[in-house]
């Protein structure tokens, strides 16, 4: 699959995450074999103003590169020129955020608000097209506002017309929620309707979630969120499956302890201590989340003070694992509780 110069053969995409496809985040996913990753959704006036924390939200290094930024915004104008400013740290994509549904981002009319005026997101596309040069602008998308309105055939059509280069289909409409499945047959539907390369998104959360809705959908490549946090293995398990056949499975406890280490460990470099400890908690939790005893290894590690701290009680909670300590924990209720919360999944 192609965008632009970029050809990513048949990797994966890493979505953007708000505060979380960080550059810890992204390293690791790339090192697990990513084709390309996101920073999170960036507000294009904050760039343009050169906001403190707009600027750190997309700042990336260059052995992060093939990388994609995602602007948040609804004025041609504010976005050509964070699209003008973007162009000297040489992003390998630029992308439009149509999708997200959250309150205070569809308030200010931005995200998935822009589902329910195709005309000013052409012009929103046109307008960074039209200064993006040789960088690919791609638009984040869900399928309608709601159920009765659906309008994805109409905006990918906006899409591919205003000069897009390829369209991110999250298939859900923007009042879905993550409990209910997303709508294969749409994306049937938009492949068959446009030219540009079509990117499926929305519950792939195993190499088998993606090898069928690349099958069934006929997607050029597939964007994960969720089914990448505390698993950088997906990405490796989906070549090992795509390229020999079979997926090895899930990795065993001395990969997962190593790889949550070291990715506390690039986050303490990256963050001041307090801002650290918290981010890296989140996905050291992440990664034991599929084994018993993750409960009581959160409530221990909330307590902790430090990175280092963290870090010790990886190590004692993989030896109590290894020991059998833990009761059977109800997989199936704490894997919901995950997919449908995400970020405060453990609290009752
Ligand atoms: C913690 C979190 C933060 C997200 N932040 C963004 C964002 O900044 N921009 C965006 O377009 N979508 C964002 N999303 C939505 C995802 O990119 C993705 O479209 C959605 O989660 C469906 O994919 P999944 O089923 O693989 O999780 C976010 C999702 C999560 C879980």
């Amino acid at each position: 699959m192609k965008l632009g110069k970029l050809d990513l053969g048949n990797k994966l995409i890493v979505a953007p995450m708000a505060d979380v496809s960080d550059a810890p985040f992204r390293k690791i996913a790339k090192e697990y074999g990513a084709g390309l990753t996101f920073t999170p959704m960036v507000s294009a006036k904050g760039i343009i103003d050169n906001e403190f924390h707009a600027l750190r939200i997309f700042a990336f290094a260059r052995d992060e590169k093939p990388i994609g930024v995602q602007l948040l915004g609804n004025n041609p104008e504010y976005l050509a020129g964070a699209v003008h400013e973007l162009k000297r740290y040489k992003p390998d994509v630029i992308d439009i955020n149509c999708g997200c549904p959250v309150e205070k981002v569809t308030k200010l009319n931005f995200g998935a608000q822009l589902l329910d005026d195709p005309i000013l997101m052409g012009k929103l596309i046109e307008a960074m097209v039209n200064v993006a040069e040789d960088i690919p602008i791609t638009v984040k998308l869900r399928l309608g506002k709601s159920d009765g309105k659906i309008n994805i055939l109409e905006t990918a059509k906006v899409a591919e017309e205003s000069g897009a280069s390829a369209i991110i289909v999250h298939a859900r409409t923007r009042s879905t929620k993550y409990k209910d499945a997303p709508d294969w047959d749409w994306l049937v539907k938009v492949k068959e309707q446009i030219k540009i390369p079509l990117i499926g998104n929305g519950s792939l959360f195993t190499p088998q979630d993606i090898k069928e809705m690349i099958e069934k959908t006929n997607v050029d490549t597939v964007m994960v969120a969720r089914g990448a946090l505390g698993n950088p293995f997906l990405f490796s398990r989906y070549r090992e499956l795509i390229e020999n056949g079979s997926d090895p499975g899930e990795p065993d406890l001395e990969e997962i302890e190593k790889v949550a280490i070291k990715h506390a460990r690039l986050i303490a470099r990256e963050y001041p201590e307090a801002v650290a400890t918290i981010k890296a908690r989140k996905n050291i939790i992440w990664y034991f989340k599929h084994l018993d005893g993750v409960t009581k290894f959160a409530s221990t590690i909330m307590r902790t003070k430090n990175v280092e701290g963290e870090i010790k009680m990886i190590h004692e909670h993989v030896e109590k694992l290894k020991q059998n300590f833990y009761p059977k924990d109800d997989r199936e209720l704490i894997d919901q509780k995950f997919k449908e919360r995400v970020l405060f999944w453990l609290k009752e």
